[in-house]
């Protein structure tokens, strides 16, 4: 098999497993086990404790996270052998430190007792790194380097709408971690009013952090919105399928943002939600970073710089 193919399908395990990983640690606190196990990195001083209880969730999520680490490791020690362009190099060793420094903030939220700003970076940063094994996935792939027709006008516009979605979209994630972590996912308990009127009286922090998600599932809706109306009029399939998964993945969203509420927090569509939150980044992104690549051809580079696959004197 020649290394950039597997690469590539190393570099797809690895995205997929991530996502599992992001649904497996959403369990953690939906189901309130994040202090079962008090210590870290062993586990009750054992490698494989007994799974009961918050143990299952929390050990299990230390297992599928050590996995992901272990399959980034040589995803990048790999890249960084075999693989010719800079910037993909690059990117595999920011991914490595990515998933180390999340260990340790994983560590050291348990050791601390949950302080807000160490699990809401750890939250933040678990999609920030999703999205980079999705980028490493999509770059080693095989259609990337192949040259593509010539932009048409109204495809320029996309790159800049579908970042500018992406940042609104880990705007709402933050905020959506603060509110979990603060405790306020039912500060506001009814939806799609909030205490029975359009504008609740923002009496409270938690009140206010969780109103602003609601505004901002609101921005995220519209953006996507205007990027799949521009996207979609694209002739290329690789503009035209992520953002009409955008689309359904934020109408999904949204239904599990209310069903939260209606369910009281249930463990399910809590859970659900944080993974769709961090699909629908990942998709944002993956169409940002194609509509890029097209856009730095138009300049007539072959490929992209630091991408360009050069073959060695
Ligand atoms: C459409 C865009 C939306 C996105 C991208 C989004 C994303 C997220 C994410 C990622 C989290 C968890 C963050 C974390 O812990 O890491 C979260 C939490 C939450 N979201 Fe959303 N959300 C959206 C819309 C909504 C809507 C419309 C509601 C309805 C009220 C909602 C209600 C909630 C609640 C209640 C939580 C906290 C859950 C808890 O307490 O455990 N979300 N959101």
């Amino acid at each position: 098999m020649p290394p950039s193919r597997g690469i590539h399908r190393l570099a797809v395990a690895t995205a997929a497993s991530t996502f599992v990983l992001l649904f497996v640690g959403g369990l953690v606190t939906s189901t309130g086990s994040a202090l079962a196990v008090p210590d870290w990195p062993l586990s009750f001083g054992q490698v494989f404790p007994p799974m009961v209880g918050g143990v299952l969730f929390e050990h299990g999520h230390r297992l599928v996270a050590t996995l992901v680490g272990c399959l980034t490791l040589v995803l990048a020690l790999w890249i960084a052998i075999a693989e010719p362009r800079p910037a993909v190099r690059a990117s595999g060793l920011v991914a490595l430190f990515a998933v180390v420094l999340q260990g340790v903030l994983g560590g050291v939220t348990v050791l601390y007792k949950l302080p807000l700003a160490v699990s809401v970076t750890h939250a933040c940063l678990a999609q920030t790194f999703f999205c980079l094994t999705v980028a490493l996935a999509i770059v080693t792939g095989p259609g990337w380097t192949s040259p593509p027709a010539a932009v048409r006008p109204d495809e320029r516009p996309i790159a800049l709408l579908a970042g500018a979605t992406t940042a609104a979209v880990f705007a709402q994630l933050v905020l959506g971690a603060l509110m979990r972590h603060l405790g306020a996912g039912l500060a506001i308990p009814d939806f799609p009013l909030a205490f029975g009127r359009v504008l609740p009286p923002l009496v409270t922090p938690l009140v206010t952090v969780h109103f602003a998600h609601r505004i901002g599932a609101v921005i995220v809706a519209l953006s996507v919105a205007t990027t799949v109306a521009r996207a979609a009029r694209s002739p290329r399939a690789e503009l035209r399928r992520p953002a009409l998964v955008a689309a359904a993945l934020v109408v999904v969203q949204v239904a599990l943002g209310a069903s939260i509420i209606w369910t009281r927090r249930a463990v399910v569509p809590t859970t659900s939600h944080v993974a769709l939150g961090a699909a629908l980044l990942a998709t944002c992104f993956a169409l940002t970073l194609r509509a890029v690549r097209l856009g730095v051809r138009r300049s007539a580079e072959p490929v992209p710089i630091g991408f360009r696959r050069e073959v060695p004197a």
